[in-house]
């Protein structure tokens, strides 16, 4: 698996960045955009795509069905996404928003799911925790959260082979772009932290991609499960 880290370096040619998360993903980006999909796009859903980028996940939701709000900090990253077209019966509104605020555009309990890839790993600790509180507060009771991400691999000899190899990747981002992403740590904690319940976490790609899912209960409680994917 080649690492996300330079994801960062794609996103500063907005018009290259699916071909290079395709080559990155080794053509398994689609699957993870499907798969999201699968889980809680359906007619009639409105969902939230945190850090929608070039539209995949939003696309992906809205041939389900849904009525997507798709998100993005980056003005050249929306245009990709706003140039496709959207298939199926859904329909997509790309808005260029930050995930710090969600809470001015979207009144509380008005969501059926709040979904993001490969966007949290961009966002600060801080910015992770307030993007979670949030996206809560904007789910009706029983929506459902879901968020897909690279991950550091647990076992401790993997664990340090991807750190080794990722370190000169992010100097070398870091020259071209002044910034990095980090692979989510703790993740499945946090949403739990938050509130949600039922919370899962899949890893797949070789123990480097994660998907957390979660939802939304009217009282805090959390139960939770670890399962293997493919
Ligand atoms: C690697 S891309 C992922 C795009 C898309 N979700 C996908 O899976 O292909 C990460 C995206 O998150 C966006 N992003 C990063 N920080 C953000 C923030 N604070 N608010 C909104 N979008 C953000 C970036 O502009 C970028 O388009």
């Amino acid at each position: 698996m080649s690492s996300f880290v330079w994801m960062k370096v794609l996103e500063s040619a907005p018009e290259r960045y699916d071909r290079g998360v395709h080559r990155l993903s080794r053509g398994r980006i689609d699957d993870v955009y499907r798969r999201i999909a699968e889980r809680v796009a359906a007619p009639a859903r409105t969902i939230l795509d945190i850090g929608c980028g070039t539209g995949g996940v939003s696309l992906a939701c809205a041939a389900r069905g849904a009525e997507v709000f798709g998100i993005d900090l980056d003005a050249g990253m929306l245009e990709v996404a706003r140039a496709k077209p959207v298939p199926g019966d859904g329909t997509v509104t790309f808005l260029q928003l930050a995930a710090a605020e969600i809470e001015d555009r979207f009144p509380e309990r008005t969501l059926d799911a709040v979904v993001s890839c490969l966007a949290f790993s961009e966002l600060s600790p801080e910015q992770q925790a307030y993007a979670l509180k949030i996206a809560r507060t904007r789910l009706r009771p029983g929506g459902e959260l879901l968020i897909a991400d690279e991950v550091a691999p647990r076992s401790g000899a993997r664990r340090a082979w991807y750190h080794l190899r990722r370190a000169p990747l992010i100097a070398l981002t870091y020259v071209l772009t002044q910034t990095t992403t980090r692979p989510v740590a703790g993740l499945a904690d946090a949403v739990r932290a938050t509130g949600f319940r039922e919370v899962t976490e899949t890893r797949i790609w070789e123990d480097t991609f994660v998907l957390v899912h979660g939802v939304r209960a009217e009282a805090a409680g959390a139960s939770a499960s670890t399962e293997e994917g493919s």
